[in-house]
């Protein structure tokens, strides 16, 4: 039933949204010099805005987030660490993150933006969920890698507040890991130390339901770098409380949320 009202409310959406996306295709088709309106092809539904494919000429030439103010969302409860970017900005945060990762290669490029749309790059990368889902026991692997992307993304003076391995794209190997989908930001309640640290947790978090149970005890080396990125990233044990509203899983677990209190408070992993 669930699925059937959110299948409803994302063709409701979309065909609301037509006449503006019509004109977005029209002008992607001034912007990329073709000789026909080029087609958006719908890839993504579960966020807040309709995510496309422009393609043209058997090609794909960008994803496009179109901000789809009929396609409303319920608000994130007042404790939750993050919030939701309020439309039209919401395209605009995107590009901010963009432009600022993409140098990195952190994010993709950014090609053409409006004030309620951004096109970037299409990158041929798969989400890391995809990975996971197909090979459980390469959990932590994945959630290693992607944390350290997340602490090069840092550096860069950028937080992700919705890390997870659905929004992060990657290659096989891993050589090039890639965030996207940027549409929280940290509630004004949160520090930016302890914006930091939910990112690292937020990506524990999403993951932790499709790792298989006999993995969930391999957590050391995850400590380990924990005891590493506080240090380097200035948060603390204190920047914990009000990011366990978000962590129900994380935070029942009862040896690994010790573990992680006691190098957060400066004890050695
Ligand atoms: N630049 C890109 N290059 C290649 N694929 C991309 C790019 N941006 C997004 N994608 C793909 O589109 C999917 C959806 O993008 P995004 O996470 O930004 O939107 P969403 O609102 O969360 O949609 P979804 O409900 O599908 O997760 C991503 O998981 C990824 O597979
Ligand atoms: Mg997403």
């Amino acid at each position: 039933m669930r699925a059937l009202k959110r299948a409803y409310a994302r063709i409701r959406g979309e065909i609301k949204i037509a006449p503006r996306r019509r004109i977005v295709a029209r002008t992607l088709q001034t912007h990329f010099g073709l000789p026909a309106v080029p087609d958006l092809v719908l890839s993504g539904s579960r966020g807040h805005d309709s995510i496309y494919k422009v393609r043209a000429e058997g090609r794909t030439l960008g994803m496009l987030r179109l901000v789809n103010p009929y396609r409303r969302r319920k608000t994130p409860a007042p404790d939750m660490p993050f919030i939701s970017v309020i439309e039209p900005e919401r395209a605009g945060r995107e590009a901010a993150a963009y432009q600022a990762g993409s140098a990195a290669g952190l994010t993709p490029q950014p090609l053409w933006q409006d004030k309620d749309a951004l096109c970037c790059a299409y990158l041929p990368l798969s989400p890391l969920h995809d990975a996971l889902l197909a090979q459980g026991d390469q959990a932590w692997r994945l959630v290693m890698a992607t944390s350290a992307a997340l602490q090069r993304l840092h550096a860069l003076g950028v937080v992700h507040a919705d890390a997870s391995l659905a929004n992060t794209l990657a290659d096989d190997k891993l050589t090039q890991i890639v965030f996207v989908d940027f549409e929280y930001l940290p509630a004004p309640h949160i520090s930016a130390a302890a914006a930091r640290l939910y990112d690292y947790l937020r990506l524990l978090e999403s993951t932790w339901k499709f790792m298989p149970e006999n993995l969930k005890t391999e957590y050391a080396d995850w400590i380990a770098f924990m005891a590493e990125v506080s240090a380097a990233e200035g948060f603390s044990e204190g920047d914990l409380a009000p990011l366990l509203p978000a962590l129900p899983q994380l935070s029942s677990q009862t040896g690994l949320f010790t573990a992680l209190r006691r190098v957060l408070s400066g004890a050695s992993a």
